[in-house]
């Protein structure tokens, strides 16, 4: 039996085990909706109490359709926004079921396969969106992010996140990180959980 092991699905299957405080839930980085479909199956996610974000319209376009497949017509409930996670803060203010905060959240860092490089997410306004989002985080809730350093905006982007982390460390949240070992610049996926 061959066994490939993903990233993807390893994050999956921790936040499928775990059990989340109630709250919204949000995709930052929606792209195809592969992460957006799984928030959606989730038990404790209603469409409804999900955002969906991305800048490219064309993602948000085929993610919906993605989702109408998935889930039928509830995806029709999902709040989706076109523009940069960076106004998460705004947008939250908003929109009255966030009032108790948000539960979970899920980044999928820099750019779309098959679309358009330059339209990568970028140091800068994912550390700020990161900053606005952790106020909203409710106690034993989350920030899941999954990281590629394996080409050059990655990688710097990718520094600039990891220098950040070492900052909240000294916080109320419990940091992990997952990698594969003996690979260069492997992708990797971080957990960050604000105490209980
Ligand atoms: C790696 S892809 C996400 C893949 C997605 N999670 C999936 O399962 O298909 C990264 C996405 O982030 C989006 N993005 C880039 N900068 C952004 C920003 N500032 N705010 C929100 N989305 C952004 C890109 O348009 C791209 O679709």
């Amino acid at each position: 039996v061959s066994f490939r092991f993903s990233l993807t699905h390893f994050c999956h299957q921790f936040l499928t085990s775990k059990t989340f405080p109630a709250g919204v839930s949000l995709d930052m980085t929606v792209g195809k909706g592969k992460d957006l479909a799984f928030l959606a199956k989730l038990t404790h996610v209603k469409p409804s109490a999900l955002m969906a974000i991305d800048v490219q319209p064309d993602a948000l376009v085929q993610a919906k359709a993605y989702l109408l497949q998935e889930i039928g017509h509830e995806a029709e409930q999902i709040e989706w926004r076109l523009g940069s996670h960076a106004l998460i803060d705004a947008w939250l203010r908003q929109w009255p079921l966030a009032k108790d905060g948000v539960s979970l959240a899920m980044y999928n860092l820099g750019y779309l396969p098959g679309s358009d490089k330059k339209l990568t997410t970028m140091a800068d306004s994912t550390l700020s969106s990161l900053e606005a989002l952790m106020p909203w985080i409710i106690p034993g809730g989350g920030i899941s992010l999954m990281v590629y350093p394996g080409h050059e905006n990655g990688r710097f982007e990718s520094q600039a996140l990891q220098f950040w982390l070492q900052g909240i460390l000294a916080q109320d949240w419990h940091l992990w990180q997952t990698a594969r070992l003996g690979a260069e610049h492997a992708p990797y996926w971080v957990w960050m959980q604000k105490n209980s």
